[in-house]
């Protein structure tokens, strides 16, 4: 039985605003995994990339998402990049509906610019690859993993989550 909500995609695009509403409007605990990382790593994410890189943070997201997932209803705010490794979404999966929350390229630089959160990823200077770039090689991953895909480009937050609770109807587990 599924009674977990995960939202997944890009950095910026919404989800932890998203997240927050949806939880209190279900009655479902709310799950920052990145908050979680943090304190099993006991430093914050830009520490942990910095010192140990980025695959060390995939190994804590990867067993923290192992832990999260067993757990009942929740509304699981995921990191944007947890599709990059197959098990944390074959994991989810067990007893979560995965919503997958995208917006333009656009959109979501105004989005990342106006937002306070600290992305390693995205850091002005170092950013590997753009975020176009990015969001085009994940976009597969995302979508293979989506059960629900909203495209939130024109949607502020409420509307987001109307059209999620409407969405969830669908599903008998959510009735
Ligand atoms: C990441 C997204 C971040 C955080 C980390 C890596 C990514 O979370 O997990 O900086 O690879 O997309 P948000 O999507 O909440 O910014």
């Amino acid at each position: 039985m599924k009674t977990n909500i995960a939202l997944i995609g890009f950095m910026g695009v919404g989800k932890t605003s998203v997240a927050k509403i949806l939880a209190k409007m279900l009655g479902k605990k709310l799950i920052h995994l990145d908050k979680i990382i943090e304190h099993n790593a006991g430093k914050p994410i830009s520490d942990i990339f910095r010192h140990e890189g980025e695959i060390a943070f995939r190994e804590l997201e990867i067993e923290t998402t192992r832990q999260v997932a067993v757990g009942n209803n929740q509304v699981i705010d995921c990191g944007g990049g947890i599709v990059l490794n197959k098990i944390n979404i074959d994991r989810l999966k067990e007893r979560a509906i995965v919503i997958y929350l995208t917006a333009s390229p656009e959109i979501i630089i105004q989005r990342i610019d106006t937002d306070s959160t600290i992305r390693p990823l995205l850091a002005k200077g170092k950013r590997a690859l753009s975020i176009k770039e990015m969001m085009e090689f994940r976009q597969p991953f995302y979508d293979t993993a989506a059960d629900i895909k909203i495209d939130t480009s024109c949607l502020d937050i409420s509307a987001t989550v109307d059209i999620i609770i409407d969405a969830l109807k669908e599903y008998e587990c959510f009735n």
